[in-house]
């Protein structure tokens, strides 16, 4: 099968589309066609020299990918069913989906719901399910109409979020550092369109004007702690990214003046029960969201170099598909 390499060698990461045999890392493992995988924010990381993300010296990279069971002795999933493939250490210390096929154990597995095409799921991928499961968190948390921030919205993760918010009938302000995507934003339904430095009032108070009634966050660092702190009372941000730093510096005040919650949101190793919820949510939204309007391009393995470097210098606009056996 053909496949896209990543070794580091001595201090250098080099990346290959070579042909290779693929093996099982255990005897159980279900063996799957990839038909669509996607590239994520984790795996430009992977491919980055000095990340601490990716645990292996070799690998098949990609974090994610989507396609038809071949072989599988596992009763949930039988040779023919429509899969996504993610989340564990897939594409981070065991090989992913950046090929023909990937052996994966059955933790890894998510049948597809029916109203999902294997390249919907994709142009989803890890980051539109990450979008789901905020849009999931805040309805948990009880969401009410009024106006929802999403921070990072030119990217993969606050793409789909401002999609599937202005689905539901939210009035979504869009946070983008991306002014001439304005336009795109718009046309998936954003309400608004702001600059990264325009979410919170007041730098010189504690607290801000109390302006949004929920928020989903994928850039954390500063842009989270303004989130917090310009929250309405009783209102809740769902967090799962760190584009602008990991480090995050608030108060107590918004939590014990304004009750408002900060949601964590992971969708690599989330229970397998939230997993099929949120994959169920994602399809139940097909019918009221064109997913190729989120794609910014669509790519074989040999484009894949390229497209590591455009997520790394932030120069990409919603999904990057990945499209391993064009025409199989
Ligand atoms: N917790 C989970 O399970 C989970 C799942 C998926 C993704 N994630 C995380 O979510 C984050 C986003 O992933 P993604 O796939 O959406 O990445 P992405 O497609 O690269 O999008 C990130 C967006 O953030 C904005 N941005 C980039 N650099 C920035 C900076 N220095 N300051 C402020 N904003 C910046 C840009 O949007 P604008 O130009 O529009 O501002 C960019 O398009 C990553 O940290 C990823 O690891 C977590």
């Amino acid at each position: 099968m053909r496949a896209f390499e990543i070794s580091l060698v001595d201090t250098v990461v080099h990346t290959r589309v070579c042909e290779l045999e693929p093996a099982p890392a255990a005897p159980e493992d279900i063996l799957v066609r990839v038909e669509h995988s996607g590239v994520n924010f984790k795996d430009a990381m992977v491919a980055d020299a000095t990340s601490r993300v990716r645990r292996s010296a070799r690998l098949i990279g990609g974090v994610d990918a989507a396609g038809v069971v071949l072989e599988s002795t596992h009763e949930r999933f039988p040779a023919g069913t429509r899969v996504a493939v993610h989340g564990g250490d897939l594409g981070v210390a065991r090989d992913g989906g950046f090929a023909e096929l990937v052996y994966a154990p059955a933790r890894l597995l998510s049948v597809l719901p029916e109203a999902l095409s294997t390249r919907q799921a994709m142009i989803a991928g890890t980051a539109g399910l990450s979008a789901m499961a905020s849009v999931l968190a805040l309805e948990d948390h009880g969401l009410e109409p009024g106006p929802v921030l999403v921070t990072g919205a030119t990217g993969g993760v606050g793409s789909f979020a401002v999609a599937l918010l202005s689905a539901r009938g939210h009035s979504v302000s869009a946070s983008t550092g991306t002014a001439q995507a304005a336009d795109w934003l718009g046309g998936l339904g954003a309400a608004e369109v702001i600059g990264r430095h325009d979410i919170a009032d007041r730098p010189e108070r504690v607290l801000a004007s109390e302006r949004w009634g929920g928020a989903i966050d994928c850039v954390g660092g500063d842009t989270l702690a303004q989130v917090i702190r310009s929250l309405r009372y009783g209102a809740a941000v769902a967090a799962s990214g760190l584009v602008a730093g990991a480090d995050l510096t608030t108060t107590v005040y918004p939590f014990i003046t304004r009750a408002v919650a900060l949601l964590g949101i992971d969708v690599v190793d989330m229970r397998a029960e939230d997993r099929d919820r949120t994959w169920l949510a994602l399809g139940a939204s097909s019918a009221r969201l064109d997913f190729e309007t989120l794609l910014d391009r669509e790519i074989g393995l040999d484009g894949l170099s390229d497209a590591l470097e455009d997520i790394r210098r932030g120069a990409t606009r919603g999904r990057i598909l990945v499209t391993p056996a064009p025409g199989a």
